[in-house]
């Protein structure tokens, strides 16, 4: 009766990975219980998310070896794998489920960054930024209901919502990874999607400093007046006070990444006895409701889910 927080099925969205072919499912190995799915796959996944009451997936594809590029030309491909897939759930599903889709370009880049680099390997913001709107167009024109710019380019939100108004797609919204820092948790997710073994370096120059908290609020009041609809802090838990601090000071919703580095810890304490599943999972989820998060994203959504419905 006196709990000030409660987490329910609504509080969820779920993170799916698609992988090329039909009828394919592949297990990642640093990410227990998490697999790739091909397109007709995803779709049964989804239906199972809509039976549980998640309201909203957000879709990651991993682009085959062949179609990576320098510049990433796959991710505004009409028929690249996150089209597929968000118009084969679209036309399962109805609106029946919120599609959240990825806009950065690591999945389809032959060097695993997330934009446009010079001959350097330094990351270009404006030439990123114009491929970036590319990208969201094209999901959008495939069915997408919320577009993700997870890149951290300067000045990409308000370009995307103008390119959005001018296709007429008035009623997409925008979640922006506002305050994305430079984070030792992404490991999982670049094996997932396959830009692990390409990536080298790291993404300093674009995501943020751990050591910053002010500058995420810059980070994140910039976005919303360029017309992010919601933002997003990630990674998750060990972020919480950015999350506190967003939702306290700017009064916008906020969602949080638990992201698959956390994921993996998570799993790493229940294989080895450390941690009973449930409670490290439901304690974690329930941490995001009380710092002030609107939704999570975690891959632990159907298990937690599945233990909600009661
Ligand atoms: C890429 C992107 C990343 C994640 C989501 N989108 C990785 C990165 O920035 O390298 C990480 C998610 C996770 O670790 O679960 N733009």
């Amino acid at each position: 009766m006196v709990q000030e927080n409660k987490l329910t099925p609504h509080d969820l969205i779920w993170p799916l990975f698609i992988t090329s072919g039909n009828n394919v499912e592949e297990a990642i190995s640093s990410l227990p219980h998490v697999s790739r799915w091909s397109v007709d796959l995803i779709v049964e996944r989804v239906k199972e998310a809509i039976d549980l009451n998640i309201p909203c997936i957000a879709l990651f594809p991993n682009t085959p070896s062949d179609k990576r590029t320098v510049n990433g030309e796959e991710s505004s491909n009409a028929d690249n794998l996150m089209c597929q897939a968000i118009r084969a759930i679209r036309d399962a599903c109805g609106d029946d489920i919120g599609i959240l889709t990825d806009v950065a370009l690591d999945p389809y880049t032959s060097h695993g960054q997330d934009g446009i680099i010079d001959d350097n390997g330094y990351v270009l913001n404006d030439e990123t930024v114009s491929a970036l709107v590319d990208q969201a167009i094209n999901q959008a024109q495939a069915g997408a209901d919320i577009i993700a710019p997870s890149d951290m380019m300067d000045g990409r939100i308000g370009t995307i919502r103008k390119a959005l108004e001018m296709h007429e797609f008035h009623n997409v919204q925008i979640m922006s990874y506002a305050a994305k820092y430079a984070s030792a948790f992404y490991g999982p997710f670049r094996d997932a999607v396959g830009s692990n073994g390409l990536l080298k370096g790291d993404k300093k120059t674009y995501q943020m400093d751990p050591a910053n908290s002010d500058e995420a609020i810059r980070e994140v009041a910039m976005d919303i007046s360029e017309g992010a609809d919601s933002v997003m802090v990630k990674p998750g838990m060990p972020y919480l006070d950015i999350v506190k601090r967003v939702h306290n000071e700017l009064n916008i919703p906020v969602y949080a990444y638990q992201v698959s580095g956390e994921y993996a810890m998570i799993e790493a304490a229940v294989a080895t006895g450390a941690a009973d599943r449930e409670a490290i999972v439901m304690e974690s989820l329930l941490a995001f409701k009380r710092a002030g998060a609107s939704a999570i994203l975690t891959y632990h959504a159907q298990y937690a889910a599945k233990l909600l419905q009661h």
